[in-house]
């Protein structure tokens, strides 16, 4: 175990107001008892879904509303907290926005990363960093094989290569300066609290809307899900166990093309497959992801246990659970992304009353 994690108090978290950030700082409170987390985030349209508003009066959690790229403001909240670990997540993570605008992506995902890296360095020793990846740093991995830790990166999407500027940042960090960095890179996570623009919760509402629900291209890219919790409890064990400098894959082993996954979310809200509409490909979409996450499985004694059938069950039943959740969500400003991503006719009403 690093030094660093060995004496953990006090653990940063950026992003810890969306998807992910907000199950694993969840995670952390529950299964480290000993720790104090703060959640460093911009609260950005991603962010803004109150994941973590039932932790108002947990002592043992502060929210610090905070933009990445303010190097002072971040600097101060790094000497008043001290962390002893940083699980840096604070992205924009979208690739159909990155598509439409890339600077923004550049701005939070590598100037930001920069910023919690030299933040971190100015403390001195006695802090890790945890630079969550993703796959997609990989880029298109075509019909066989599984993207190893050795796989080299080759990111198709302003957002993927984001990614792994920050990647490669966060790894010269440890190289040029002995910061003590690791790297998690995760597949595609699914479950409670994702933002309604990604595939699975955006098929999820719009199934239980009546709205249609639209495939890109044939529908046959493949994507190798994983449930969030295993992910958080995958860069849990990286934090944890790995060796300074180290990069770890984290998958579910369960590669599905969309449309299997989509076919399966109608079966599951009782919902016709008429539904399904085939509308223009995304440019430059990737085909097929698949992870190697032996490495982990070895080395760390990791692996998922959730099953996607009964994961992506319990995933359907928290969205028909929280329906204002979600509801909330796809406001105003989300029927303008909306309608500028998939033309106006599907933003404005439910499939078949037009
Ligand atoms: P998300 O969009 O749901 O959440 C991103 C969070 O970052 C939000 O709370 C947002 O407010 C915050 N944020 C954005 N810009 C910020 C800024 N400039 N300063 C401070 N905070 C800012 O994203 P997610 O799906 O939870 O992804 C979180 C991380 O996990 C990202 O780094 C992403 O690349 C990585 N990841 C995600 C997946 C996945 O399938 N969702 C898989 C692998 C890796
Ligand atoms: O692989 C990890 C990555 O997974 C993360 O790094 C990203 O932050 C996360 O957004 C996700 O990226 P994808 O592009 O794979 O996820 P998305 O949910 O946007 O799309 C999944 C697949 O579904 C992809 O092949 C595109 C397709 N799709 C997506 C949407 C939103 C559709 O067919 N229709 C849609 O409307």
């Amino acid at each position: 175990m690093a030094e660093a994690v060995r004496s953990v108090r006090t653990v940063l978290v950026t992003g810890g107001a969306g998807f992910v950030g907000s199950n694993l700082v969840r995670l952390l409170l529950a299964e480290r008892p000993a720790w104090r987390v703060v959640n460093l985030d911009k609260l950005s349209y991603a962010g803004a879904g109150g994941n973590l508003d039932d932790l108002a009066d947990e002592p043992r959690y502060e929210l610090v509303r905070a933009d990445v790229c303010d190097a002072a403001r971040v600097f101060e909240v790094f000497r008043r907290v001290r962390p002893q670990l940083v699980f840096h997540l604070a992205a924009e993570s979208h690739v159909d926005r990155s598509i439409h605008a890339a600077a923004p992506f550049l701005r939070t995902n590598v100037e930001g990363t920069r910023v919690i890296l030299d933040a971190a360095r100015a403390l001195g020793e006695g802090v890790r960093v945890l630079y969550c990846s993703t796959d997609e740093v990989y880029g298109d991995l075509g019909p066989r094989g599984r993207f190893t830790e050795q796989s080299p990166l080759c990111p198709s999407s302003p957002y993927a290569v984001s990614k792994a500027a920050g990647d490669m940042l966060a790894r010269a960090y440890h190289r040029t300066f002995g910061l003590d960095v690791v790297v998690s890179r995760c597949s595609n996570n699914y479950g409670p609290y994702q933002y309604p623009e990604k595939l699975i919760p955006l098929m999820i509402t719009n199934a239980l809307e009546d709205r249609e629900l639209p495939v890109y291209g044939d529908g046959l890219n493949v994507r190798d899900w994983i449930h969030v919790e295993d992910h958080c409890r995958g860069m849990l064990a990286v934090a944890e166990r790995a060796a300074p400098g180290a990069v770890y894959n984290l998958g579910g082993s369960c590669e599905k093309t969309n449309l299997e996954v989509v076919r399966e979310i109608l079966r599951l809200t009782h919902k016709p497959m008429s539904l399904i509409r085939f509308v223009p490909d995304r440019p430059g979409h990737d085909r097929r992801y698949a992870v190697d996450a032996s490495r982990a499985e070895r080395e760390l004694g990791w692996r998922p246990a959730h099953e996607f059938a009964r994961g992506l069950e319990a995933t359907v039943r928290w969205y028909r659970e929280h329906q204002a959740w979600w509801r909330r969500l796809k406001d105003e400003g989300f029927r303008a992304y909306y309608e500028r991503q998939y033309g106006t006719a599907a933003a404005g009403r439910p499939a078949g009353t037009g």
